[in-house]
């Protein structure tokens, strides 16, 4: 049985003060559930990581980074190593996620190299995948998301990948309010799933928890989470709100 897992990426939203706000509305709303029924993440912004982190300690709520990088330690300007992110209290980290990609230009093998830092830093990496609209229009979903999943888990045990969750978020549903119908995200998810069964083994195939993500809300996710394939959701927008967000982890339970 694979826990249900929803996870809130903050992007580069909040201030000092409505971050922690936010964080505790969140575990005082989900603390009946979280953890026992549902994994619960939030991603603050780097420089909010550690007062959330703070804020939740009492919590079942984990705290995620939204990035890292691969590197250890040492002369990287403006760089966070998985050290650094252990050290505050971090313990799964987003790697990939498309506005890495797209709008950084994050490579396949970058991001390879950052699932691997975090994994040997005993991180928790959540690896976004998904394909662009054009790519979708033209047929190459599935050609572009086993590009990305073998890149980016290239070189990395059964037993590493174990650790890993998957996250598929078309771009073309991030923050469009176009969100991936059921039937859409359960068709990748299950591709997803087949394709880790054939990359590594049956066992890993079943155990490992894939989460779609682009324009989850409250009124899209009980729809979403009855797909055989869907472990759970990776929300942007919707995470902002307490309210919104804890009806999502309700949801999700
Ligand atoms: P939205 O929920 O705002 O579409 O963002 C999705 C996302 O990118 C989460 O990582």
């Amino acid at each position: 049985m694979r826990k249900p897992f929803v996870a809130g990426n903050w992007k580069m939203n909040t201030d000092s003060h409505s971050s922690v706000e936010l964080a505790k509305r969140v575990a005082s709303g989900s603390s009946q559930v979280a953890d026992q029924s549902v994994t619960v993440a939030v991603c603050p912004p780097f420089v909010y990581l550690q007062s959330v982190a703070r804020a939740l300690s009492t919590s079942s709520i984990a705290v995620s980074a939204q990035d890292i990088y691969f590197e250890p330690k040492g002369a990287f300007t403006g760089e966070i190593s998985a050290s650094m992110l252990k050290d505050i209290g971090c313990s799964f980290v987003l790697c990939g996620h498309s506005e890495r990609r797209h709008v950084v230009g994050e490579t396949d093998e970058l991001i390879n190299k950052k699932v691997a830092a975090a994994l040997a830093g005993g991180l928790l990496p959540i690896l976004c995948v998904g394909e662009l609209l054009a790519e979708r229009d033209a047929g190459q979903t599935e050609q572009v998301v086993n590009r990305q999943l073998k890149n980016g888990l290239a070189d990395l045990s059964v037993e590493k990948v174990s650790a890993v969750t998957i996250a598929y978020e078309p771009v073309w549903a991030i923050g469009t309010g176009r969100t991936a119908t059921p039937q859409q995200a359960q068709e990748a998810h299950d591709f997803i799933r087949k394709l880790l069964a054939q990359m590594y083994n049956e066992r890993l195939a079943e155990e490992i928890r894939i989460l779609y993500g682009g324009s989850v809300k409250p009124a899209n996710a009980a729809d979403l989470m009855p797909q055989q394939d869907v472990d759970g959701l990776l929300v942007g927008g919707a995470s902002l709100n307490a309210e919104d967000f804890l009806a999502i982890i309700q949801a999700a339970v």
